[in-house]
């Protein structure tokens, strides 16, 4: 029995987890507190199956890029505490008033990941919990400037290359790992970027990063964007833009995951 989750062997055929390095998920979970408003979330089995696989009861989940509190709720309903951050204050008061921080709690900070600072706060309340660190870090950045979050020039949509997006998400890997528990589990969700003709690998390129940051690479989780009517209408039109030059659609993402 691994040291870092819940399971109990004995029912191990019975088991939720996907074990799979491929995961295609047909539809998001609109269950709970999760409505999905936000253009840019994740799906919730995303952090469902990351913690459910690499923490225990009680343990807490770290997110320096809450957006709309996604693993905030995953982590609640699944009786761990969390610790979250946002650079738009505004979001951490919507996630704030939707957690019930009642048997787990819930610390929403709005600040920058990607600077110590933050983090600084975070260690005053780990300390104020009585804890040393947290025990799994789910990190799901902006992807570049494919989408743009805030007007805030901190805001990691808004840095101005590749290397300033890289050198900003290396900090916050860095910041995460100052609190991050030995031997547990860090995970990036990221996808790649097309501009200008070519095909820009945001995902290794940060795997690379977390690499240089002393983490190891445990899997390469591949996973498919689910499609919305949204983009299912815009189907064809991609398809046949496609067909006219040489290149694929996008139909993935990664699930990076490392031990500290
Ligand atoms: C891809 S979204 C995360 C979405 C989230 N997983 C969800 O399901 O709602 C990235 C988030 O990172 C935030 N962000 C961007 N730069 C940041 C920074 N420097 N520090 C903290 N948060 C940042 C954005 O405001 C945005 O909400």
């Amino acid at each position: 029995m691994p040291f870092f989750n819940d399971f109990n062997l004995d029912n191990w055929k019975e088991s939720e987890i996907w074990t799979d390095s491929l995961w295609i998920i047909p539809e998001r979970d609109k269950t709970g507190k999760h409505n999905g408003f936000y253009h840019g979330n994740f799906i919730p089995q995303i952090p469902r199956q990351l913690i459910l696989r690499y923490t225990k009861s009680n343990d807490i989940v770290f997110d320096p890029f809450v957006g709309s509190g996604t693993t905030a709720y995953e982590a609640e309903s699944l009786g761990r505490h969390f610790i979250g951050v946002d650079i738009q204050p505004e979001l951490i008061e919507h996630v704030k008033s939707k957690v019930d921080n009642k048997n787990y709690f819930a610390e929403l900070i709005a600040g920058d990941s990607t600077n110590k600072k933050t983090f600084a706060d975070i260690t005053e309340i780990l300390n104020k919990r009585k804890r040393k660190n947290i025990q799994l870090a789910i990190l799901h950045p902006p992807y570049a400037n494919i989408i743009k979050f805030s007007n805030n020039d901190k805001d990691l949509s808004n840095t101005k290359s590749l290397n300033d997006f890289l050198k900003a998400f290396s900090s916050a890997i860095n910041n995460t790992l100052g609190i991050l528990e030995k031997n547990r589990y860090l995970a990036i969700v990221i996808g790649d970027k097309y501009t200008q003709g070519k095909w820009i690998p945001l995902g290794f390129y940060c795997l690379n990063e977390a690499q240089k940051l002393g983490l190891t690479l445990k899997s390469i989780i591949i996973k498919n964007m689910e499609g919305n009517r949204a983009k299912q209408n815009k189907e064809a039109i991609w398809r046949y833009r496609a067909l006219s030059s040489d290149y694929y659609i996008f139909k993935h993402e990664y699930i990076l995951l490392f031990k500290n």
